[in-house]
């Protein structure tokens, strides 16, 4: 989403679901290569893929939600949108809040079966934004709710989990989302290519008061968001039309290179290109905010994981949460990708799966014909750390009762209608 405001842009970037598989920046190249094709064949491989995430816990919660219908929805009118990372709101006194953006579709949630999207590519390509250039067409403008949860600005020592882990969603209960405003899709772009294709979003495009985080997955995105734009866009990409700010001047020393479309004549005297001059250059603006920001901040920093791991409950909240033809499909996905991959990797899978939720890991095990017997002897894995929890279910595997979700909404929590398509 790019805001135009007064005071320059804003972008929220965003995914469908509301975590994230990994928690650091770093293995961000190894979990995308690990789903797109082999570099050999150039197939998408499930043997590749869960090879990658059997040996990465982190990323149950988001495998959960991804290879159930809500990773597949019925197109975009009817799609939730998460910011994921955790971002930072901060007031003209400098005091500063953490924030989770959420965008809740007004159409309500529809999403697919596999079979359901089989069916729909059988018959063309692109049917989302088919869907949602003719809605729109027809006077069906989309509308979308802007919620936002909020926290104070610390650790949070209280909590199983860290603020500032993309892998976890913040329990609603405790943080109620709260509505900030709504969009209406009524127009789509007169050029694909000029407004769609090469439009560049960036969680570092932030105006005064809406920050980043110390999340440091969202601290790694917002180096490479740019980084990547001046090579797929170009140096000048954010003169485009549709990448400046377009109810601001932009005032800036940051000129030239390939594809300079602005004549920068921003300073009273144009030969100044540098700042500060007495000579009628550009001045530089007035400091927005407080110097001081935020709590005060004494540690040691470290390049170590996370404290709180925790990496199976919320999956396995989540996966308890989900609706029963949602988790059909779940396990109906898993057992099929995941028997298509190396023993090791089935009964890794199948090992977490039984962390995650005693259910999960019974019905996708019974699936690709392994038994907790079979995966009870397989140590946790280099460096894993486990919760108290964790190690009481490991001693059990196989026999654990459920989780107590009793009350519990977590992100993603709203009614999710099945999209039908047969042929
Ligand atoms: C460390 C983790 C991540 C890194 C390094 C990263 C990096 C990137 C890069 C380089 C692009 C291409 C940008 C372009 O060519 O314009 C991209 C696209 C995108 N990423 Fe990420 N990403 C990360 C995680 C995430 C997460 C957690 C989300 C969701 C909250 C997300 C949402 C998106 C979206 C929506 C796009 C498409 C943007 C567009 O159409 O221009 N990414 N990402």
């Amino acid at each position: 989403m790019k805001f135009y405001t007064e005071d320059g842009n804003w972008d929220l970037v965003g995914n469908n679901l509301g975590v994230f598989f990994i928690r650091d920046a770093i293995k961000f190249p190894d979990v995308i290569h690990a789903l797109k094709p082999d570099p050999v064949t150039f197939e998408q491989q499930p043997r590749r893929i869960f090879d990658f995430m059997s040996q990465t816990p982190e990323c149950m919660h988001m495998l959960v939600n991804l290879f159930s219908p809500r990773g597949i929805p019925a197109d975009y009118r009817h799609m939730q949108g998460f910011g994921v990372n955790t971002y930072k709101w901060v007031n003209t006194e400098g005091e500063t809040k953490l924030v989770k953006y959420h965008w809740m579709p007004k159409q309500g949630v529809r999403s697919m079966t596999e079979e359901d999207a089989a069916n729909v590519q059988a018959d063309g390509l692109g049917h989302a934004t088919k869907d949602l250039y003719e809605a729109v067409g027809r006077g069906e403008y989309p509308e979308w709710e802007l919620l936002v949860q909020m926290m104070d600005d610390h650790d949070h020592p209280e909590l199983d989990f860290d603020p500032l882990d993309d892998t976890k969603t913040w329990p609603e209960r405790d943080f109620p989302p709260k509505p900030v405003g709504r969009m209406v899709l009524d127009r789509m772009p007169a050029d694909f290519f000029a407004e769609n294709e090469q439009i560049s979003f960036g969680t570092g495009v932030l105006v005064d008061g809406l920050d980043f985080s110390d999340d440091k997955m969202l601290v790694g995105r917002t180096f490479s968001y740019s980084d990547t734009q001046r090579h797929r866009v170009g140096p000048n990409y954010l003169q485009l039309p549709v990448n400046r700010p377009r109810h601001v001047d932009v005032r800036t020393n940051q000129r030239d290179g390939q594809m300079t479309y602005v004549v920068d004549a921003a300073g009273e005297n144009p030969s100044v290109n540098y700042e500060p001059s007495i000579t009628g250059g550009l001045r530089e603006g007035a400091y927005p905010t407080h110097d001081e920001q935020g709590p005060e901040i004494r540690g040691r920093l470290t390049r170590a994981r996370i404290e709180r791991a925790n990496d199976y409950q919320q999956a396995g909240q989540r996966y308890l949460l989900l609706q029963d033809w949602e988790r059909d499909d779940l396990v109906k996905n898993f057992t099929d990708l995941i028997s298509q991959c190396d023993r090791a990797v089935q009964e890794r899978m199948v090992w977490h799966f039984l962390l995650v939720e005693n259910d999960l890991g019974r019905r996708v095990g019974e699936g690709l014909g392994i038994m907790p017997e079979d995966v009870a002897h397989l140590e946790p894995l280099p460096g894993q750390s486990l919760t108290e929890e964790d190690r009481k279910r490991l001693a059990s595997l196989g026999d654990n009762p459920p989780r107590d979700v009793e009350g519990l909404t977590m992100t993603h929590c709203v009614p999710d209608t099945r999209h039908v398509v047969t042929r």
